[in-house]
């Protein structure tokens, strides 16, 4: 079942079929992915053929595999996701791990994250600093409603504070912050390269910088949260895969860096306000 429901999507253009056609398959059986392979043997009823059907078709059509199983795995964890939320992308997690690095001599106490959509970043680091308070702010309410369902999940919803807002509005201005993320939308509207799939089912405002001002969250983000931090303390924001090359004025000045993913693609913008003077 799993090689035919592989080629079928194949047959789609889906890039990751295998992976897709294992998770799809899985999720109609009622299996995790190594369960699926350990129970080769097992008879299959009509209806979890049909079922199986039905994912295929609707990925076939371009619905994200997270929406239709549910989940996205993110940083080693499971994260529940569905329509009105982005699902969270491998490339994320070099958010988190610079942001445990900043934090390993000097935790911080509170920690912000800017369009936190599932939560994964704000429920991540909430784990990595267990005695941090994290702020994680959104302008859909839609995306927040998982991000409360993934904090409860992870057991952090005490300490991991949802804000409903445009930008910092929602948050109480004298708040600072020793560690800020973002992962904002900085997809350009026009981008033919983006999967058709992704365009048509994950949220515009969760995707798209404004049309015509593709830097529109980093000078944003620069200008309203960098005064929010306190002496030391990083912002760190994440970037589209071209976007860094037109930041190229800004990588010479003090306290701002540019960092890598394992592709190679200038993937993190990262400020630095200068420490308090001893
Ligand atoms: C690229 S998604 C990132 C989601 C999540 N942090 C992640 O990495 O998977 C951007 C998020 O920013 C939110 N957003 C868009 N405009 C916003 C605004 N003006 N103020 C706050 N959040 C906004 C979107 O709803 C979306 O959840």
């Amino acid at each position: 079942m799993v090689a035919r429901s592989r080629a079928f999507l194949d047959r789609k253009g889906i890039a990751e079929a295998r992976l897709d056609a294992e998770l799809l398959v899985a999720h109609a059986l009622g299996l995790d992915r190594l369960h699926l392979f350990l129970e080769l043997d097992r008879p299959v009823v009509e209806e979890e053929v049909a079922r199986a059907r039905d994912l295929l078709v609707r990925r076939g059509k371009g619905e994200p595999t997270a929406y239709l199983v549910g989940e996205r795995e993110f940083y080693g964890r499971p994260f529940r996701v569905g329509p009105g939320v982005l699902v969270p992308r491998p490339e994320s997690e070099l958010l988190v791990d610079l942001a445990r690095e900043r934090g390993e001599a000097a935790p911080p106490d509170r920690i912000l994250d800017v369009g936190t959509g599932s939560g994964c970043l704000a429920i991540s680091l909430a784990l990595a600093f267990p005695a941090a308070e994290v702020d994680a702010v959104d302008i859909s309410e839609a995306a927040l409603a998982f991000a409360l369902d993934n904090a409860r999940l992870h057991g952090v919803e005490e300490r991991v504070h949802l804000h409903v807002g445009d930008g910092l509005a929602a948050v109480p201005s004298a708040t600072r912050y020793g560690l800020a993320v973002s992962n904002p939308p900085y997809v350009d509207p026009a981008d033919e390269a983006l999967d058709p799939g992704v365009r048509a089912f994950e949220p515009a405002e969760a995707l798209f910088a404004p049309a015509g001002h593709p830097d529109y969250w980093v000078e944003r983000l620069r200008s309203e949260v960098v005064p929010r931090l306190v002496p030391g303390g990083s912002l760190l924001i994440e970037l589209g895969y071209d976007q860094a090359a037109r930041l190229a004025a800004w990588k010479d000045e003090p306290g701002f860096r540019v960092w890598p993913d394992l592709a190679g693609i200038e993937r993190v913008l990262e400020i630095t306000t200068p420490a308090r003077a001893t």
